[in-house]
């Protein structure tokens, strides 16, 4: 009888009463492995009503950061899984060390799974830090059983394994590969549940923007952060794109220091901070992050060259738009720039994504061509091949913001009402 056999995935452990080629839970590719069935008795699985299900639900341990809080949506949430993702350097090992040493100040414990670094390393990293207790442990080790064993020995509050892709199990060989990744992380996790332990996992993110190999372990865990930002440069930026236990797309912003990462509450007031807008070349340009409102300062230099190939040195916005905008200044508003360099730059090395900051960009380089300072102004809107400027949305967010700021001039599109570029850049006085 079918019910008599049961088949379970080796990476999740989910079951099913039939055989599967696949897990439609986790989506490993492996055919799901027939288990004994267990007995009657042993089968009946157990149950807790509702009311005790809550009770328990709304536990968080802060972190004593708020920005991590915010993204986290409150806490840690014992036996959560989190993943934080970023480019290496970036600043991950250095964050969770100082949360490692925040949860410790507050009498928490943390245990350290460090396969990258030597434990010598990460007690001199926590000296630079300032992080000294003797509620956080440290252990060098790739060994996943190892890992599992300690933890689940010593009980920390929080275990950090730093990073997925450096530690692994005997059974599997080939080091860092899908499988080896997806079944460290699945012990982890089980170990995480079991044991209500709070568990992030640390994973590298290639050039091509996805986790290496375990896009997977998105699946298998609760939470997934992703940390940004220019390593030349000091800001980072913490993103959650996905949290069982909060809201997702909110984000939180630091800075790296000599001494770690600092929490930045009022990224506007900083970015506008020693900001020179009596010289030609720089606009505000309101961006959304996450759930909020940044203001953030574009900066252009346009100079003359005698190079056939004029330089163009764009920093923190995409090449290709930039260059879409400078074609649209060329061709629509009678800009001479094929012989001149520009480089643009938003400040602070932020990074812009939004096709919404084409205005501010454009009217940033206007101003340099021109060497006219454009003052306190602020721009946004999407610029068309036509030479057109579109709204952008989340406008009335950009607006609450630049009202905080005291920002009063702007430019953009207002809806249903179409702007030209020319026009726009005829407001700016250009
Ligand atoms: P790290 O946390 O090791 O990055 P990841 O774990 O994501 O690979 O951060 C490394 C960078 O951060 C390194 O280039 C030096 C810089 N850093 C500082 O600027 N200040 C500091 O206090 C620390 C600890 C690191
Ligand atoms: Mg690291």
């Amino acid at each position: 009888m079918a019910s008599d056999t049961s088949f379970r995935c080796a990476t999740c452990g989910f079951r099913s009463g039939k055989w599967m080629g696949f897990c439609p839970q986790c989506g490993a590719d492996e055919p799901l492995v027939e288990t004994g069935a267990p007995s009657r008795k042993a089968a009946e699985a157990a149950a807790v009503t509702l009311t005790e299900a809550g009770e328990g639900s709304h536990e968080r341990i802060p972190t004593g950061w708020s920005e991590v809080d915010r993204v986290l949506g409150g806490g840690l949430v014992p036996g959560s899984v989190v993943l934080l993702g970023g480019e290496p350097g970036v600043g991950k090992s250095t964050l969770l060390l100082q949360l490692a040493g925040s949860l410790a100040a507050h009498g928490r414990s943390a245990l350290i799974a460090s396969a990258e670094e030597s434990v010598g390393q990460v007690a001199m990293r926590a000296g630079r830090l300032g992080i000294a207790s003797e509620q956080i442990t440290l252990v060098s080790d790739d060994d996943v059983d190892a890992i599992v064993a300690l933890a689940d020995r010593s009980r920390p509050d929080l275990l950090i394994v730093d990073s997925i892709q450096t530690v692994g199990v005997p059974e599997i060989s080939s080091a860092g590969s899908v499988a080896q990744v997806r079944e460290s992380a699945a012990r982890l996790i089980r170990l995480a549940k079991d044991t209500r332990t709070a568990l992030v996992l640390v994973g590298h993110v290639t050039k091509e923007g996805g986790l290496a190999g375990p896009k997977i372990l998105e699946h298998m865990v609760d939470v997934v952060l992703y940390m940004e930002g220019d390593p030349d440069r000091g800001f980072r930026v913490l993103r959650s794109n996905k949290n069982r236990f909060g809201p997702t797309h909110t984000s939180g912003m630091f800075e790296m220091a000599s001494d770690g990462l600092m929490e930045v509450e009022d990224p506007s007031k900083l970015f506008l901070q020693g900001w020179e807008y009596d010289v030609a070349g720089t606009v505000v340009y309101p961006a959304v992050e996450g759930r909020r409102s940044v203001l953030v300062e574009i900066q252009a230099l346009v100079v003359p060259t005698g190079q056939v190939q004029p330089r163009r040195s764009i920093r923190g916005l995409d090449p290709a738009r930039v260059n879409q905008v400078l074609a649209v200044l060329q061709r629509h508003c009678g800009l001479q720039l094929h012989d001149k360099e520009v480089y643009v730059n938003v400040v602070g090395g932020w990074r812009l994504a939004e096709p919404g900051c084409d205005l501010a960009v454009a009217l940033a380089i206007a101003s340099s061509h021109d060497d006219r300072p454009l003052g306190r102004l602020a721009a946004w809107g999407e610029i068309g091949l036509a030479g057109e400027v579109r709204p952008i949305p989340m406008e009335q967010r950009r607006i609450e913001e630049l009202d905080r700021m005291g920002l009063h001039r702007r430019i953009a599109p207002q809806a249903g009402k179409a702007l030209r570029l020319v026009d726009a850049l005829d407001q700016a006085g250009l």
